[in-house]
């Protein structure tokens, strides 16, 4: 590839598939000829400054992969270029010039000759003294760094040698500039034009009709774009344009103009939807391509299905809910054979309450019929000591509405898991994160704050639904949002928790690290174990959630310290960067998962999220959004959904409301999957399953459709075995020794293997 191929396509990449065509604008490339020294000097910002002696780096890679390992905390990168005033002569914009260096882990102030230009993705306009406190900002890692000088500006050195500093600080982890491309260049069309998504999801009229509104704004104060917009719709599979419409755009400056367009097309294959601007006076195109959201699975059967968990772990004498999880034309009425004594079934809900005071294991057979049929299906009480004997199913505030989560908020996505019918597809758990907590009362009671008036109502009403609560906490004195911990008042909280109804804890490290700032493996522990046994004492079936970013190995001794589920990693994002990460490095936690113990990679980032007040539709694609959830199911991860279900869009719907993928999850063997194979391209996951067939996740790792081969011996399976597409929940036929499945750039297939009887 030469050197332009390689600059357009990083430039597709970095515009996330938007690209200029046609214009090819002259760049100063900044690919290679950096210098690198680890610490921190304020004069290194000079261009005077001698670096002959640092060391050479390449500034698409962290740092740690190329020998700085573990460096966190300050370093520096420098180049030198000249910027040739030709830029200006060739550009039809003539009036700015922008820096792109990629994206930087995780803080940055970079300076041009001595003066600081940009801090943490922002350009600093004017003359200004570097911040002090600049490293102290948080997520500022996932900002693509692009700092934008006016062609005027006396910081610039035009035709002459020129001297870039980035100063660098790493919170954690992986540090330094990664991410292409870096280079220098006059702004384009498409620095200028922008297509914007974001205002609303692509909807569906009946099964052959998708619908999407978009915006094209003119961001630019002075110029006026104008010219034609192409929209086509193209098969992904076969490649044939589906459909396609032109529009005239006119874009005075700071303009929008609102574009709605409806395709009649199959909903059920994947597609790509193409738009490409046309703008008379530059002569440039501005080129953008996204996957359209394809529904595999087909809706629920109008006959009765009872869906969810086989299995159900509850202690003695502890208050028992569940509500039995079905789908069909309603009224459905509702059943129970064989329930052990303490229990009954409402036969209108379907929710099954009481408590039972024996240990012992219980057959039930449910059963729900409607006026087309009926349905039975087996189900296991296990009245022990081990409680989530199936991951838990439900919602978290924190991915959508971060520290704004409020009573209203909560008792509306309780009524909206009910109306939306999530619910009858087991997912039970409404769970308020941080934000609802006030203080600790004279005697040392946790109060809430304004926004949860009530915190036993609004249990109550989450439990009339046949929902279970969930609250979130620290063991240190503060959250991670700041609110009031539980530090020292471990059992009156675990009580107050008791006394309102809640069925879930996450236990938040947080400001812990002040009690243990280098925390032994005991003193990791320690915390957790006290939140246990204050909650054993309730006698009310908590699930214990822990959250520590998977330090000192949790998935090793989660379990002994009484926890259900442990997050393995970080923070999720709903990026691909951030999914994929996290999703293929489960590998080394997977045999310590079991039923009442779960790996938690982190909570769904599927639908409207947004961490805050101001949320967005994810940013994952349609095909990375069918990943996650199948490696999700696959790793027997607790399935906690991210998003403001208010907004529940077909699409998302249909990714959460498959039975056959659900049951994957909720499989009684509590088996995770571990990595088969894994390639620069692909990567292959598999469980076992208690029923003796074998779940399979195919993952494409690439951004082109691949065939992912399938070699039955690496699955450990001779002989001939029968093949379900479990997102289409349809029989593919019998494979032998080896198969092949076509699979969507950043995709997923999901299927299961059954040996022949
Ligand atoms: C983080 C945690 C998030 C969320 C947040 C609340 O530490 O990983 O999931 O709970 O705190 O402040």
């Amino acid at each position: 590839m030469n050197k332009l191929t390689l600059l357009t396509l990083a430039l597709m990449i970095f515009a996330g598939f938007s690209c200029n065509r046609k214009v090819e604008t002259e760049t100063v490339s900044l690919e290679t000829g950096w210098k690198f020294k680890t610490g921190d000097d304020l004069s290194w910002a000079s261009p005077e400054f001698n670096d002959s002696q640092w060391d050479t780096i390449n500034p698409d890679k962290h740092w740690e992969e190329q020998g700085y390992n573990l460096v966190d905390g300050f370093a520096w990168y420098r180049i030198k270029m000249i910027i040739p005033s030709s830029l200006i002569n060739q550009a039809f914009i003539k009036d700015s010039l922008q820096f792109l260096l990629g994206r930087i882990d995780d803080c940055d102030q970079v300076f041009l000759n001595g003066e600081l230009i940009g801090e943490n993705g922002r350009t600093i306009y004017n003359k200004t003294s570097p911040n002090p406190e600049f490293f102290k900002e948080r997520s500022c890692w996932r900002e693509k760094r692009r700092y934008l000088l006016a062609s005027g500006d006396q910081r610039i050195h035009w035709d002459k040698e020129n001297v870039l500093a980035v100063r660098v600080f790493d919170q954690g982890g992986a540090g330094g500039m990664f991410s292409s491309p870096f280079l220098i260049s006059m702004t384009g069309l498409q620095d200028h034009v922008l297509y914007d998504f974001s205002g609303s999801a692509f909807t569906f009229e009946g099964d052959s009709v998708i619908g999407k509104k978009f915006v094209l704004q003119n961001l630019s104060g002075n110029e006026e774009f104008k010219g034609k917009l192409d929209i086509s719709a193209y098969s992904s599979e076969k490649g044939n344009l589906l459909w396609s419409e032109s529009w005239p755009v006119n874009l005075q400056p700071k303009m929008k103009q609102e574009i709605a367009i409806s395709i009649k097309m199959d909903i059920t294959r994947p597609s790509i939807l193409k738009l490409a601007f046309h703008e008379t006076n530059t002569g440039d195109v501005l080129v953008k391509e996204m996957e359209i959201p394809y529904i595999q699975t087909p809706p629920a059967p109008s006959e009765p299905r009872i869906n969810g968990a086989k299995v159900f772990g509850v202690r003695p004498h502890a208050p028992f809910l569940f509500k039995v999880p079905a789908t069909g034309k309603p009224p459905l009425k509702y059943s129970a054979s064989n329930l052990p004594q303490g229990l009954s079934i409402n036969n209108e809900t379907g929710i099954i309450t009481g408590s039972i005071s024996k240990k012992g294991e219980y057959t039930v057979k449910l059963k729900v019929v409607n006026s087309l049929a009926s349905t039975e299906k087996e189900f296991r009480i296990v009245v022990g000591d081990l409680i989530s004997l199936t991951p838990p199913l439900g919602w978290n505030s924190w991915n959508c509405w971060g520290l704004s989560v409020s009573d209203k908020k909560v008792r509306e996505s309780a009524s909206q898991m009910k109306s939306s019918g999530l619910i009858d597809h087991g997912w039970t758990y409404v769970n308020i994160d941080d934000g609802w907590e006030d203080k600790h009362d004279k005697d040392g009671n946790i109060l809430p704050n304004a926004k949860f008036p009530n915190m036993k109502a609004l249990s109550d009403y989450v439990h009339s639904l046949g929902l279970k609560i969930g609250i979130y906490s620290s063991p240190g004195p503060k959250t991670c949002g700041g609110y009031e911990g539980s530090y020292t008042f471990e059992e009156k909280d675990a009580r107050a928790y008791a006394s309102w109804g809640i069925d879930y804890l996450k236990y938040d490290w947080c400001s812990y690290w002040n009690i243990a700032p280098n925390p032994t493996p005991d003193q990791l522990k320690f915390p957790y174990r006290e939140m246990h046994r204050a909650l054993r004492k309730t006698g009310r079936d908590i699930h214990y959630s822990l959250c520590q970013y998977g330090m000192g190995e949790v998935w090793t001794w989660g379990a002994e310290v009484g926890g259900n589920s442990w997050r393995t990693t970080g923070d999720i994002e709903d990026t691909w960067e951030s999914l994929s990460s996290i999703g293929f490095s489960q590998n080394k936690s997977a045999l310590y998962s079991a039923p009442g113990h779960w790996n938690d990679p982190d909570m769904l980032v599927v639908g409207w999220v947004g961490w805050g007040p101001a949320l967005h539709y994810t940013n994952l694609t349609p095909n990375e959004q069918y990943t996650h959830i199948t490696l999700w199911s696959l790793l027997a991860s607790p399935l906690l959904i991210g998003c403001d279900l208010s907004q529940l869009d077909p699409f998302t719907l249909n990714l959460l409301t498959n039975d056959e993928v659900l049951a994957v999850n909720q499989d009684p063997l509590g088996q995770q999957a571990v990595q088969v194979k894994q390639t620069e391209t692909y990567e292959i996951w598999a469980r076992d399953l208690e029923d003796g067939t074998k779940a399979v996740g195919l993952f494409n790792k690439t951004e082109k459709p691949l065939y992912v081969p399938v070699e039955m011996a690496d699955l450990l399976l001779g002989g001939k075995c029968s093949l379900r597409d479990l997102w289409r929940q349809s029989d593919l036929g019998w494979v032998k020794s080896h198969f092949e499945m076509r699979t969507e750039p950043h995709g997923a297939r999901m299927i299961l293997l059954g040996r022949q009887k």
